[in-house]
């Protein structure tokens, strides 16, 4: 199956995530950059208050067409309990090209449910796997056992 990895990081705990999977599972890897400046606690306020109104934003030009791939697994952190801007505008972009896809997101509590599902509603189609992790276990060193699962969930669906 051939595979793209796509994520949003803004402060490296989902890049790690991404390039684990990528890597266990051979894929292509593609990196959303926001054009909308994000870091430093201003930053952090502004990625909140685009999540709560569910805000697009403008990302720059991706580098990998989705329709060239079999399965796309896109990874997100979770704002607000919401995907974060950039991953909406990505999948709003995109979701008529995606064929397959995967979940995921990383996070600081295990309330995670209500971002897969709207995940789920944007890319209008059910995901073959889902995944979810908490920041703190991502900085431990202390998720590729739960990045295995998720990558043998995905193999068995195709
Ligand atoms: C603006 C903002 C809002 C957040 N809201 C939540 C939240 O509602 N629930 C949660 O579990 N974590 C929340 N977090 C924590 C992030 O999801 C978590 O730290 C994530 O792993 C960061 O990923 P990154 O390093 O790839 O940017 C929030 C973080 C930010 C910056």
């Amino acid at each position: 199956m051939k595979t793209l990895v796509v994520y949003y990081s803004r402060t490296g705990t989902t890049k790690k995530v991404a390039e684990t999977i990528s890597s266990m599972i051979e894929s292509d890897i593609e990196r959303i950059i926001d054009t909308k400046k994000r870091a430093g606690p201003f930053g952090g306020l502004a990625a909140a208050k685009d999540a709560i109104l569910k805000k697009l934003t403008k990302i720059e030009a991706t580098k990998n067409d989705p329709s060239d791939y079999d399965l796309v697994i896109i990874g997100t952190p979770i704002w607000v309990g919401e995907m974060s801007a950039p991953i909406r505008s990505y999948i709003t972009q995109n979701k008529e090209s995606l064929g397959k896809v995967a979940l995921f997101c990383t996070s600081g509590s295990t309330k995670v449910q209500n971002t897969l599902t709207q995940m789920e509603e944007l890319c209008g189609r059910k995901p073959v796997a889902v995944f979810s992790i908490q920041q703190k276990n991502v900085r431990a060193d202390n998720f590729e056992e739960d990045v295995k699962k998720f990558v043998e969930e995905i193999k068995a669906s195709s």
